[in-house]
């Protein structure tokens, strides 16, 4: 971290809770945000580390509606479902709140209120589409009509899913209402603006002159919409349910749901924090970074920070390291279609294997591209590498130190040979490579630093053979089991933000708690003498039936609506 920072804002995008979460969630936002946090907190430094459920907005009112329950309850659903997942999965969030809280309602009404009189906003009035027998105005989903391009029936006021086309409420042929299915008319309607416009040109030196490091992927995204132009955006709309807008005219009226949202970060570090939150939002020595996924780019590098700085009082992120999509058995996830692994499913069938996944969605994480999630790929990593390389590794030097040293490190002699050099050198890198890596967010690139430790130990032990040499040269057998455990008990370090919970397993089988990232590379974090307790595996095969399980289960669930969703 450099000099100027002395702690570290980590945000990760708050999942809709109008659904579970599913590997795509996982892959492109959580696990990242996870590491990195785990990573910085190993080092000793000061983080904090925000999650929480997006609660508000249209979809969420409409499934409402379609249940005929409360939006409220229809968060209550899926928060507690969310925040169940994540907590299984290992996610180290500092707290997972949500934005129907009253703190959050007070922030994000106070800050629309402090840009409003601060004249951040401008005003303007519209034509939209208005039920008159439901007596409200509709939001672009509320309406359906036919397309003008495809002429499918049933498409939507923003779009038509038969061709994709996106579409305003106006294009529309023979709108009608979703609500009471009635005709809609057009009716004036005013609502609250952010010039967005005023801000460009601040907007493109800070991004584009002094944030050339993003990531390519979010720097060329944000550039693209910054040559384009940008335009004022509503920061209100028509609707029920969310925070209502706090100021006069603005009566019936709620936030934007990509209003309130990022606040949602404001205020779940208020309620973790009430009485020294403003250092983590205020003071320039406090680094943020916001993990997203790459639908959410725009509103983090532009939309958010044009609030952040209207409001005058706030610090900018350092850096958006947002990832591409990850989709399953090449198609695109789908969560009407029910083409996902949801999480909570995963772990009724693979119980206990959260780190299996976390292992297949870090080595194949979408960062620089959409990738594709297999059922094949899991099964071959998890075989090939977890099981073949890390857990093979770690299982051989522990039964060998049973077998030939009861169980206690033994004394380490003279460095003998080039194995012994070439293993110690390696070790050696470890943690300067592994920090380059992490420290650039290519986690994917870090995680396999750490499996190539585990691959050194095996061919350490490969070319050494110590079980020919115990009955003719003990003194060297100990000296190669010596250097294998060292190895060993580095990986628990090395893979701790990675796999937590087999570092966890690995820690105790080798009966070492407390260690630090500070020690990653060292030959002596295991002193002679030092008992190990009994072995046990860290990984098991998954059998070609589990798998063809999945698989079907996907083919025959796949296009159905989940159960969950009900
Ligand atoms: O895309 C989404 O799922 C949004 N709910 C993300 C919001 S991120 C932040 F602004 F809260
Ligand atoms: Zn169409």
């Amino acid at each position: 971290m450099s000099e100027t920072f002395q702690r570290t804002l980590i945000t990760s995008a708050l999942p809709y809770a109008n659904g579970p979460v599913h590997i795509g969630h996982l892959a492109g936002v959580y696990i990242p945000a996870d590491i990195y946090a785990r990573y910085l907190r190993l080092k000793g430094e000061e983080v904090l580390f925000i999650g929480g459920s997006d609660e508000h907005g249209v979809p969420i009112a409409l499934k409402a509606k379609t249940e005929g329950i409360s939006p409220q309850e229809i968060v209550d659903r899926y928060h507690r479902i969310i925040k169940k997942s994540f907590e299984e999965f290992g996610i180290t969030f500092d707290i997972y709140s949500r934005t129907t809280s009253k703190i959050h309602h007070q922030t994000a009404s106070g800050f629309f209120k402090k840009l409003y009189e601060k004249g951040e906003f401008i005003e303007k009035t519209s034509k939209q589409y208005y039920d008159k027998e439901a007596g409200q105005f509709l939001a672009d989903r509320y309406i359906t009509g036919e397309c003008p391009h495809c002429n499918n029936k049933h498409a939507y006021g923003d779009q038509c899913e038969a061709c994709g086309v996106t579409l305003s409420p106006l294009e529309l042929l023979n709108p009608k209402s979703t609500i009471s299915g009635s005709i809609p008319v057009l009716e004036e309607t005013r609502h609250w603006y952010l010039p967005l416009d005023k801000h460009e040109a601040w907007l493109k030196k800070w991004i584009l002159e002094d944030h050339k490091e993003w990531k390519s992927n979010v720097y060329g995204q944000c550039k693209s919409w910054l040559d384009t132009g940008l335009q004022p955006r509503a920061v209100s709309r028509d609707l029920d349910w969310g925070i209502p807008v706090p100021v006069e005219g603005g009566e019936g009226k709620v936030l934007y749901v990509w209003f309130d949202a990022p606040i949602g970060y404001i205020s779940n570090t208020i309620e973790h924090s009430p009485d020294d939150w403003e250092r983590w939002w205020k003071d320039s020595s406090t680094r943020l970074i916001h993990f997203i996924g790459k639908d959410n780019i725009v509103f983090h590098c532009i939309v958010f920070p044009a609030m952040l700085k209207a409001d005058g009082t706030y610090i900018l992120p350092e850096n958006v390291p947002a990832n591409e999509f990850l989709n399953l058995e090449g198609e695109k996830i789908s969560t009407s279609r029910n083409w996902a692994v949801w999480l909570h499913e995963y772990l009724e069938d693979f119980p206990g294997k959260q780190d299996v996944l976390r292992y297949v969605l870090t080595a194949n994480a979408p960062e620089t591209k959409d990738n594709d999630f297999t059922w094949k790929d899991f099964q071959a990593r998890n075989n090939n590498e977890l099981v073949a390389v890390f857990g093979n590794f770690v299982n051989r030097a522990m039964v060998l130190v049973h077998k030939y040293f009861e169980g206690k490190i033994p004394e380490r002699g003279e460095l003998s040979d080039d194995y012994d050099c070439t293993a110690l050198n390696e070790l050696k890198c470890i943690k300067q490579n592994l920090e380059d890596y992490l420290n650039q967010f290519r986690f994917r690139d870090a995680l396999k630093e750490a499996m190539n430790l585990a691959r050194t130990g095996n061919k350490y032990l490969a070319d050494t053979e110590p079980w020919k040499l115990a009955k003719t040269d003990i003194g060297r057998t100990a000296t190669i089991l010596n250097i294998a455990m060292q190895i060993t008990v580095n990986l628990a370090i090395a893979f701790e933000p990675f796999l937590p919970f087999s570092s966890e397993k690995l820690k105790r089988i080798i009966d070492k708690k407390d260690l630090k990232w500070n020690g990653l590379g060292s030959i002596d974090l295991l002193e002679a003498g030092h008992e190990l307790n009994q072995s046990e595996l860290l990984f098991e095969k998954i059998e070609d039936e589990a798998i063809e399980k999945q698989i079907q289960k996907l083919r025959r669930d796949g296009g159905c609506p989940s159960p969950i969703n009900h």
